[in-house]
């Protein structure tokens, strides 16, 4: 039997994700959760691009029969560029992790930001709608989470970036979409970095999306606008509670790390592949296990 074999000697369909570095993905065990849950007959790999060659890699997975890629770092602004056609969502973030290779065409869609308001909402149980949240960050993660955070409606997203005019120009793109939502933005004046005084109190909702926690650094941040009540979500995840996410819980938030974000990517890429959705939950808990592990 051949790898692309199931047991009932029908062939599996073919997907992968495709970056560079890729070793270390977890998707592979994420995707081959999700098809034995599903009964979905689908083969999950690796494939390991060089820099100057994703284009090359995917139109050879392509054309050996490959149904779709997950596309990670640093090839999802050429997976943008290489779509025939893309999603809202996909158009919005700029950047596309997700393609289906189509009879007609290459489809591209993002999944990133449905991912991390799913891990919000359904796996740590806090609604967006009417929510104040403060968005730290203005680079590719946090451009793709603006969208389906607003489709939440939340009363207010405040964006606030190290570098002012990167939070200001993403402002820019979204104010249509956030009237459109009745959400106001945001995007912290002069002082950009700082909150303004006058609005220095508890977040409901802080999201991380900033690349800081690669380099254990830490956003700047008033420290007024983390509360009790406020959930601190980091979109990193590692063996050890990020910077952070430690920085958080000792102003009292309650903390999350990007391991739920990541698993709920991919359970919304299963769906967009094959129209079937699973449950996310079940191998979150197993990652966390093994993470656990890891760190013991
Ligand atoms: P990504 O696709 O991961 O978002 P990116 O587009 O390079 O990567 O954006 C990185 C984001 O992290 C930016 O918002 C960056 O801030 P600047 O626009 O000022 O560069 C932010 N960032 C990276 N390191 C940071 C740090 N140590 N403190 C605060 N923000 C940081």
């Amino acid at each position: 039997m051949s790898a692309s074999e199931t047991r009932t000697g029908q062939q599996a369909d073919r997907y992968a994700v495709v970056g560079n570095p890729v070793a270390h993905s977890k998707s592979p065990y994420i995707h081959t959760q999700f098809a034995a849950q599903t009964g979905e007959r689908v083969e999950y790999d690796r494939l390991l691009a060089p820099l100057d060659g994703f284009v090359e890699h995917v139109q050879a997975f392509r054309a050996a029969g490959g149904r779709g890629l997950n596309v990670t770092v640093p090839f999802k602004l050429e997976a943008h560029a290489l779509a025939h056609k893309l999603s809202p969502r996909a158009a919005a973030a700029g950047a596309v992790n997700t393609l289906r290779f189509d009879e007609d065409g290459i489809y591209g869609d993002n999944t990133d930001g449905f991912g991390l308001v799913r891990d919000i909402e359904v796996n740590l149980g806090v609604s967006l709608e009417g929510a104040r949240v403060l968005l730290l960050g203005a680079g590719g993660a946090a451009r793709g989470v603006v969208l389906p955070m607003l489709e939440r409606r939340p009363r207010e997203i405040t964006i606030v970036n190290r570098t002012a005019p990167k939070a200001h120009a993403l402002l820019a793109q979204f104010e249509g979409a956030a009237g459109e939502f009745g959400c106001l933005l945001n995007g912290g004046g002069p002082h950009a970095i700082y909150l303004d005084p006058v609005d220095a109190k508890p977040y409901d909702v802080i999201v991380n999306a900033t690349a800081g926690s690669l380099d254990a650094a830490l956003p700047e941040c008033d420290e007024r606008a983390f509360g009790a009540g406020t959930l601190a979500y980091d979109m990193m995840y590692g063996a050890q509670p990020t910077v952070f996410m430690r920085h958080a819980q000792a102003l009292g938030a309650r903390a999350a790390d990007g391991l739920g974000m990541l698993v709920e990517q991919a359970a919304e890429s299963f769906f967009v592949w094959r129209g079937v959705r699973p449950e996310g939950a079940p191998v979150l808990a197993a990652l966390r296990e093994q993470l656990a592990a890891q760190a013991a």
